[in-house]
């Protein structure tokens, strides 16, 4: 279920109050949609949240705008509007080190050996909750700065999808505030990024490995097209799905991942009780969930 931030009282103050009916019906639609759901103790926030489109569109209640969003003409685009304004996007570079340490110690090494009989050996990954792609980019340097070293030959490709298209431009820019980086090893930031006027923009060496899309984790047909990944991220974004989300989410990544894949989620995040087909592997400071 969702866990979000809480905001001040003053912000809260300034926004109009939804009804019961409204927030019912609102939260039902952003459920069905995206599998994100606002417990009653979270009105304020899709109060706080929706608000800013009723500005926008120039609408006065939530009622017009749930009309508006289900049966508007331009209800498509407006979804688009909708997924920025109702996702977390909090992510940083190597926000869970155990992982990344365990993707370039044991399972690059591991399946590098399994497909090493193959002429052109590739390895592809999926951050499928990438926000503004840090964690696709932090696999990308990873691979730059410790695998290819060793397996010049092999091919590495990195896709980040998410539902929020803003956030999307931004990973696919590659452009960092100082925030995204505080975790990141000097020796990475010195070499894979130049800094401008006070950002950090990822070097084009790193980027090429990467490729970013819109994809909602509920859209079914999509997904279903997203085939034959060695190691999938699902991270930080189960918290925000109900048990019968999560069950639908992670069957259908495991169809994603090839047979000896592998699976991580977040460090707080847990498939007990939502899937059994995975082998767990369990490291000192992580978990994997590997496809045997
Ligand atoms: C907290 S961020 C996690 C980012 C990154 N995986 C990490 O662990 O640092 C959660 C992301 O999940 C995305 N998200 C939420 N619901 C989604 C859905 N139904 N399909 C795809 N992405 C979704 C949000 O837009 C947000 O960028």
């Amino acid at each position: 279920m969702n866990v979000a931030p809480s905001i001040t009282p003053s912000i809260i103050s300034k926004v109009p109050v939804m009804s019961e009916i409204t927030f019912k019906a609102i939260r039902e639609f952003i459920y069905t949609l995206t599998g994100i759901y606002f417990q009653d103790n979270k009105k304020y926030l899709l109060e706080s949240r929706i608000s800013k489109r009723l500005q926008a569109l120039h609408l006065t209640q939530y009622e017009d705008y749930f009309q508006f969003i289900k049966f508007g003409v331009k209800k498509d685009d407006e979804k688009k509007f909708l997924y920025d304004a109702i996702t977390i996007n909090e992510t940083y570079f190597f926000r869970n080190e155990p992982q990344f340490e365990i993707f370039e110690k044991t399972l690059m090494p591991e399946l590098i050996k399994i497909k090493s009989s193959n002429p052109r050996p590739k390895i592809r990954v999926w951050s499928s909750a990438s926000s503004s792609g840090e964690e696709a980019h932090t696999l990308a340097m990873i691979f730059l700065e410790k695998i290819k070293p060793k397996y010049p030959a092999l091919e590495f490709e990195v896709v980040g999808t998410d539902i929020s298209p803003s956030i999307l431009d931004i990973a696919r820019k590659g452009v960092y505030r100082e925030y995204s980086v505080r975790n990141m090893p000097k020796l990475y930031l010195e070499k894979y990024f130049h800094a401008e006027d006070g950002r950090f923009i990822v070097n084009d060496n790193v980027r090429k490995l990467v490729r970013f899309d819109h994809m909602n984790l509920f859209d079914q047909p999509r997904m279903r097209g997203m085939l034959n990944f060695d190691i999938v991220f699902c991270c930080n974004v189960l918290i925000y799905f109900d048990a019968k989300s999560k069950i639908q989410v992670i069957s259908q990544l495991y169809d994603s991942i090839s047979r000896g894949g592998y699976l991580f989620i977040g460090y707080a995040e847990s498939l007990h009780g939502i899937s059994s087909a995975f082998k767990i592997m369990n490291f000192p400071k992580a978990i994997v969930y590997k496809k045997e």
